[in-house]
Formats: C-alpha cells, structure tokens, sequence
C-alpha cells in the first residue's frame, strides 16, 4: 500500500473546482486518508518547494502556493503515486491531454490547479510537513476489494 500527498493548489479553491478534481481521485478508487483546508505559510512552502530553490520560476512559485486557501490531502492505494500523477496530467495546462485535470482544467505554465507527490521518497518527506501520523487513517472502504487487486504483478 502506498500514499501520496495532493494538494488542490488556490486556482482550484478560487474557482470552485474542489469537488470536480476530488471527484477523479474518488472515482479512480484511491482511498482519502487525510485531508485539511488550510493556508500555507512561506516558511513550510519553501521546505515543500526546496528541490526547486534557484530555478527562475521559483519565486513565482512560492507567492502561488501561499497566495490563498489549498486543500491538502494524503490518497493511499496500490500504485497511487503514478495513478495519481497520470490522473493529474502533464505539469502544463496547454501541454496536458484532455481527460486529465491539468488538461482539462489548465492553460497556463504556473496555474496548474494540483499538486502530486513524484516518488516514494518526496511522498514521505511530503507527508510528514503537513500531517501528524495520528491525522491518518488507515482503512479499505467496501467495494475496495473490485478496485486494488492483492499481488497483482
Ligand atoms: P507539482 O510539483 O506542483 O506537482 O508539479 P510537477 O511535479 O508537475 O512540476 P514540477 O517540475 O515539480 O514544478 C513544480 C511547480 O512549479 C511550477 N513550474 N513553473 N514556469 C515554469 O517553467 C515552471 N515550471 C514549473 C508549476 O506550478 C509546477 O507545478
Ligand atoms: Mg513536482
């Protein structure tokens, strides 16, 4: 079982988009083990956004992610670091495919209304800024059993 980090970044507050992006989270079968509504603060969006510190759009960055409300959420399920991502599509609106959030949702370079965790590793380190382990819930909601299949290699 693996988890990951999304948060629905302040375009998709602003434009009431919550519902929609977290339906195609909830329909693909990932299981919600945390979430919260909160505003982040710099300090914590330069741990989050270090590995970019120095790259030219960093600063930009940075005001984007503080600049209002985001909803931050761990999603666990088998594979759900890549399900996720594929499910978010490319990093720009213009460049993602339809029937991805960021293609169907997205135009530009920075407003890309979705964050998501891009290895085991940066899902850990990510986890751990925003939730308490007591914050998580571990479980397997009915109907689970028809989506994530046990040793499916
Ligand atoms: P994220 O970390 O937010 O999930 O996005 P990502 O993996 O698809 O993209 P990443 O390369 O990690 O970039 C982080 C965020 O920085 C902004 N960005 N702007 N103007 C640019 O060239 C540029 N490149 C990246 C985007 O908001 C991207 O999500
Ligand atoms: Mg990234």
């Amino acid at each position: 079982m693996e988890r990951t980090l999304i948060i629905l970044k302040p375009d998709t507050i602003q434009r009431r988009l919550i519902g929609r992006v977290i339906q195609r989270f909830e329909d693909k079968g990932l299981v919600l083990a945390g979430m919260k509504l909160m505003q982040i603060a710099r300090e914590l969006a330069e741990e989050h956004y270090a590995p970019h510190k120095g790259k030219p759009f960093y600063p930009g960055l940075i005001d984007y992610i503080t600049s209002g409300p985001v909803v931050v959420m761990v999603l666990q399920g088998d594979r759900c670091i890549d399900i996720s991502r594929t499910l978010m599509g490319k990093t720009f609106g213009y460049e993602a495919a339809p029937g991805t959030i960021r293609g169907d949702f997205g135009a530009s370079r920075s407003y890309n209304l979705v964050h998501g965790s891009d290895s085991p590793e940066s899902a850990a380190t990510e986890i751990a800024l925003y939730f308490a382990d007591g914050e998580l819930l571990d479980y397997a909601p009915d109907g689970s059993r028809w989506i994530f299949v046990p040793n499916d290699v």
